[in-house]
């Protein structure tokens, strides 16, 4: 019984992996390192090359005898998904499409899939539970919506599958191996830990205008390696008869902006450097999850808070301010 993990050398998928290996799993990991990064897989089994290669793909699940697939491959950037929607169509969907028609040739019936809150849009209120309806506001919220479609309806032809609509993923791993290249993240935690650590990058708060308690945006950051966690219990999930769903992954706890500038520097012991912009377009005011459901059907809980996902970080940024370059 091996697991397929594709786009096991990016942030979350690298997690991901030690999280498998660590529950004794086997593993074998698919990824192309455009965006990945060898040196995060460790010394999982890493294959270079594409989910839409069919031939590959099916090689791999006939070796390693492949009997569930957790899906990462996929391109994250929404300005990116704006300007180069083609691309994100093409990889996101199409390509998990060839992947799918794959696993199913080969009786892979167990899949976990890397969706986003995004899929939400723009919630009415928060806590937000799966019940809310989505309406994904970019290409890239729309292609992990599509893929969710998409799984809903295989389950007719047998294939269990559960997608995780992940809040904001963030930290690195708790003994400094494994963290992200603030090259090439948009997300808020490495561009304030840049802030702290690189004097020429320019910080912009997008907005402190907001109807919130400090009028800066809310959301809800969660710890990468209790995300990459969920994705074991998601197979045991599916292993114990789990039938196909969605379910959030996040605290269910909101952080302001501001609140979450206060804690790196209570950390760094220096204020983070930063100036306050415009409110950027598509930025919903509060998104935190209603967590119930990854408590209840997976058994799972958060177990490290802001202190620690910002520490974390923290002490990876510090130390690799080129990631693994
Ligand atoms: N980072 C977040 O906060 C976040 C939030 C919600 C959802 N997600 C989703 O989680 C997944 C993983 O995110 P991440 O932050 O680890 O991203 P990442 O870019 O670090 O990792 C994605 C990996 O997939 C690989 N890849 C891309 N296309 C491929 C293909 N066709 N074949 C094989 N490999 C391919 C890349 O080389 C990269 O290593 C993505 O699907 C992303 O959309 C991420």
């Amino acid at each position: 019984m091996t697991t397929l993990v594709t786009g096991g050398a990016g942030y979350i998928g690298a997690q991901t992996v030690r999280a498998l290996r660590n529950a004794s799993r086997d593993v074998v990991v698919l990824d192309t390192l455009e965006r990945g990064n060898k040196q995060a897989v460790i010394d999982a089994k890493l294959i270079v090359g594409d989910i839409a290669d069919q031939r590959l793909v099916a090689k791999i699940c006939r070796k390693y005898k492949v009997t569930s697939v957790v899906h990462f491959a996929a391109y994250k950037a929404v300005g990116e998904s704006m300007t180069h929607p083609m691309k994100y169509w093409q990889n996101n969907v199409s390509s998990t499409l060839k992947l799918l028609e794959t696993l199913q040739a080969h009786n892979v019936s167990q899949f976990v899939f890397s969706s986003s809150a995004a899929v939400y849009g723009t919630p009415k209120s928060s806590p937000v539970t799966e019940k809310e309806p989505t309406f994904p506001e970019n290409v890239y919220a729309e292609t992990k919506l599509a893929v969710e479609n998409i799984l809903r309806s295989l389950a007719i032809d047998g294939l269990n599958s559960i997608s995780l609509r992940y809040f904001n993923a963030a930290g690195a791993s708790s003994d400094n191996k494994i963290g992200e290249d603030w090259a090439t993240s948009q997300n808020l935690v490495p561009r304030v830990m840049r802030a702290l650590l690189d004097d020429k990058f320019k910080f912009e708060v997008f907005g402190d205008d907001y109807a919130t308690p400090d009028g800066t945006c809310i959301r809800d950051y969660i710890h990468v390696e209790d995300l990459a966690v969920a994705h074991v219990k998601a197979l045991d999930y599916l292993e114990s008869s789990g039938t196909t769903t969605v379910c959030n992954v996040g605290t269910g706890k909101g952080t302001s902006v501001t609140q979450l500038l206060e804690v790196a520097a209570k950390i760094a012991k220096r204020e983070v450097p930063h100036t306050i912009g415009a409110r950027r377009k598509g930025d919903p005011v509060s998104v935190f999850a209603d967590a119930t459901l990854a408590n209840k059907v997976l058994d799972w809980h958060a177990t490290h808070d802001l202190q620690s996902i910002i520490q974390s970080a923290f002490t990876w940024h510090s130390t690799h301010p080129n990631g693994y370059r």
